[in-house]
């Protein structure tokens, strides 16, 4: 996994703020049923659970639990971001998920779709176990590699996309990190998106400099890279078969 530690939260938020405007229309994922649904399945939330959504953006995540569980709780560190989120959660919280001002054991869920890669994992991780319930369950969704085979030029692409992403995912990665700490029944699966570069280089917060880089590394890419990542060159776009990951875990307790 790489990790760019030199980077502040901060520069989360000035990017977010920038995104916030296009962030719904920025990529295909973001409003893909399909994976939105799989994670709604895996959370298995029952009209009796709480639920937190952590880095709820515009509370893509949390809407498809509102209304079907007991409450849900939206975190995000941007507020011009999080404000979108208001009508699709029943409380909201401004703050970093690494320090959340919540108690502990009150979450029977916790999900997070691409929020990890911009946060502390040994703190977040550690907040996430700390404000669940035992036995509680967490659904984690993020951008990844393939695999040590295009994983130079994947995590290349994704820092021009995001300077401000701190983490760099291969597979395994959150799996392990979760079994290294204190989560168990760990499962995970892939989903794959195919993603028109052309539409997420225009999220208003990537420089036109950054932008050129971004098109010439997908023309130059490798046969392997194009090969794994299915690339099509497309009516002056380019077609990027991205993977993601639907991690699943439970926190260690009583109803293990
Ligand atoms: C790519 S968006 C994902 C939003 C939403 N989860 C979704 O799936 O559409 C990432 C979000 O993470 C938030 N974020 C970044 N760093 C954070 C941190 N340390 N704590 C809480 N939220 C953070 C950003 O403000 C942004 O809203």
């Amino acid at each position: 996994m790489g990790h760019h530690k030199a980077l502040a939260p901060e520069n989360a938020v000035k990017h977010f703020i920038k995104r916030a405007g296009k962030y719904n229309s920025s990529s295909r994922w973001v409003n893909d049923a399909v994976l939105i649904g799989k994670m709604r399945d895996l959370a298995e939330a029952g009209s009796e659970d709480n639920v937190l959504d952590i880095a709820t953006g515009t509370g893509k995540i949390a809407q498809t639990f509102q209304g079907k569980v007991k409450y849900v709780v939206g975190v995000d560190i941007c507020r011009e971001m999080a404000r979108q989120a208001k009508h699709f959660v029943d409380y909201i919280i401004l703050a970093a998920a690494e320090n959340l001002p919540l108690k502990n054991n009150i979450f029977d869920v916790c999900v997070c779709r691409q929020g990890l890669q911009f946060m502390e994992l040994k703190d977040v991780l550690s907040e996430i176990h700390r404000v669940l319930k035992p036995g509680g369950r967490i659904v984690l969704c993020h951008l990844t590699a393939y695999s040590d085979q295009d994983k130079d030029e994947s995590f290349l692409i994704q820092r021009l996309r995001n300077p401000a992403r701190k983490n760099f995912f291969l597979p395994d990665d959150v799996p392990s990190l979760l079994k290294d700490n204190a989560f168990m029944d760990i499962d995970f699966s892939e989903h794959i998106s195919k993603e028109s570069v052309n539409r997420w280089v225009g999220n208003a917060s990537i420089s036109k400099n950054a932008k050129k880089q971004i098109n010439q590394l997908y023309r130059d890419a490798s046969c392997d890279f194009k090969k794994i990542h299915r690339l099509k060159f497309e009516n002056n776009d380019i077609f990027d078969s991205m993977r993601m990951i639907i991690v699943k875990a439970r926190k260690r307790g009583n109803n293990a």
